[in-house]
């Protein structure tokens, strides 16, 4: 492999940066966040050492699911700016050299989108069939229901055209029917217009309901897939699909396109994110590990793409009743914590008792496992929620720049936290000064995942590190190995491990001073401090230690 391929196959070891216009930083005084406003902080973002920014929806909306509901897919919500700022947006982070992808979320529009409120004008409508309509749907599944906290079906009667229709959301979000051509066409023209405004790709919005909630059924629902990557294919070639797709590693693996590739260029790892969240629970590596162990390989050029937080609630859905509620037990216990019966509406630090060389720990371990890590706006600075926000808002509070907030001038759109997670104690400014804040961590991590491509490129194992808490992995590319070292738990533990191949190598570390030497027989032993964590690059005897990447020009 060489290291040029990082710059075509840019995605595979990129550092995606997830962030709401709306509340990152308000560029006219109004209170609300804006393209003027995040594009002052273009470099602090660049600075950060991210390299491609993902915003969630900032078309026109009713925002009644905070912007997942569109009214318009061709322009921008007048609250966050004009077309003209967007563009002024794209320029300045192009100059910084920031790609720019953006949520597609075309599963469904607002009920009051043009398009649906002509649909239900009428059963003759000419855009009737753009919508999922039906005289008796089935019976539901209330499995099925993803907001059972307001919602207790699928299908919503609309009384003037007298049928149900569809909306695998809430019911002021009818879906779209990609059954019909138009309406893929439509995507197809959303998709070509953003790219022409500069995006690299998009984040797509529940990929599973897209495809398969339509009428009539698609021969092959993954053919919509395929084309939508082929046409982004052919008009840029290098832009990416991001998928949302929260399903068991075995069906997922056909959203990558099979063997072929040519589908979703990466999915979000639901599975592993939500095992690494009961291994932290335990302080056992055993369930994150057995979960990479299973994970399926992406085609060629597909990644997966990491997280521990997100905008959503920290879904759990994949774990038993009895794994969630340990997870609750440990990081949510409260009721008001909890949401939708599957999920935690918190932020990172807050579920780890505040305690920040746990925090340091966790995002370490995020940055390390195998493929492209996604942060969500704040959590370089250990935001927390703000509970008193309704549902999912509660994580989703305004960036907090400076002590005294720095969002606005005005009030904010919406509360930020109180107490130990307040501005005055969790912001920019004054992690910016502090060499051991969790900001300069960040900056740190992103470095080094960014110096050893290997991390994301190369085949990955995970280790036995001889200890349960332990959770310990090395990756191989091109003859060079690096190998890191998670200590879940709040104790000092000894780890043991074997490195075939390495013997009598050097592992110099990546984090903080040190060298280790690796044994004859390929053994090495690793005293870790509680939570403690350990990146290491190996080197053979006759080369003096690497502490950079070593893969061919
Ligand atoms: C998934 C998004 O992440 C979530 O925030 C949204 O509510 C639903 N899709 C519906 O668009």
């Amino acid at each position: 492999m060489r290291l040029t391929y990082t710059s075509d196959v840019w995605w595979k070891n990129a550092v995606v940066y997830c962030l709401d216009v709306e509340t990152f930083k308000d560029g006219n005084g109004d209170g609300v966040g804006d393209f003027r406003g995040l594009t002052q902080q273009i470099d602090y973002l660049a600075g950060l050492g991210v390299t491609c920014l993902w915003l969630m929806p900032f078309f026109p909306t009713p925002n009644k699911d905070d912007g997942y509901d569109i009214t318009d897919f061709y322009s921008i919500d007048p609250r966050l700016g004009t077309l003209g700022d967007f563009v002024e947006f794209m320029r300045t982070a192009h100059d910084r050299g920031l790609r720019v992808i953006a949520d597609l979320v075309v599963n469904h529009t607002s009920d009051q989108h043009p398009w649906f409120k002509e649909s239900r004008s009428s059963k003759n409508s000419p855009l009737r069939d753009w919508y999922v309509w039906s005289d008796k749907p089935e019976p539901d599944d209330p499995s099925k229901v993803v907001f059972p906290d307001k919602e207790d079906s699928l299908w919503e009667w609309d009384n003037r055209s007298k049928q149900y229709y569809l909306h695998s959301f809430y019911k002021h979000q009818p879906d779209l029917n990609v059954a019909n051509p138009e309406v893929r066409d439509e995507i197809t023209r959303v998709l070509g217009f953003w790219m022409e405004l500069g995006l690299s790709g998009f984040r797509v919005d529940a990929v599973p309901f897209l495809i398969e909630n339509v009428d009539p059924k698609l021969p092959d629902p993954h053919e919509f897939l395929q084309d939508m990557r082929a046409f982004m294919t052919r008009r840029k070639g290098g832009s990416i699909l991001l998928g949302e797709v929260n399903v068991p590693y075995p069906e997922l693996v056909k959203y990558f396109g099979d063997g072929l590739g040519d589908q979703v260029t990466m999915c979000f790892d639901f599975i592993s994110m939500q095992k690494a969240w009961l291994s932290l629970a335990r302080q056992d590596a055993g369930p994150l590990a057995d979960a990479l162990r299973e994970r399926p390989k992406p085609p060629k050029d597909g990644q997966w793409a990491m997280f521990l937080r997100n905008h959503d609630e920290l879904t759990l859905d994949k774990l038993t009743d009895e794994e969630r509620q340990e997870v609750f037990d440990a990081f949510g216990p409260e009721k008001d914590m909890q949401i939708f019966g599957r999920g935690l509406r918190r932020r990172l630090p807050t579920m780890l008792g505040g305690d920040l060389r746990h925090v340091k720990m966790a995002y370490s371990l995020l940055f390390s496992l195998p493929g492209t890590p996604v942060i969500f706006y704040g959590e370089e600075i250990g935001m927390g929620e703000n509970l008193a926000e309704e549902g999912r808002l509660a994580v989703r509070v305004p960036m907090q720049w400076t002590p005294d907030g720095g969002f606005s001038q005005a009030d904010p759109v919406r509360e930020m936290p109180e107490g130990s997670f307040a501005p005055d104690r969790v912001n920019v400014a004054d992690q910016k000064r502090d060499t051991a804040s969790l900001l300069r961590w960040f900056q740190l991590l992103i470095e080094r995942y960014r110096e050893c491509p290997e991390l994301a490129w190369g085949t990955y194992t995970v280790l036995d590190a001889g200890h349960h808490a332990v959770f310990a992995h090395r990756c191989d590319a091109d003859g060079a190995s690096v190998v890191v070292v998670h200590n879940l738990c709040d104790t000092a533990v000894d780890a043991e491990l074997k490195l075939p191949g390495l013997e009598g190598h050097q592992l110099t570390d990546l984090l903080v001073d040190g060298t280790l030497d690796v044994s004859d027989d390929a053994t090495v032993k690793l005293p870790l401090g509680p939570h403690g964590c350990r990146w290491l690059r190996a080197s053979p005897p006759q080369i003096a230690p690497e502490d950079a990447g070593v893969m061919s020009q």
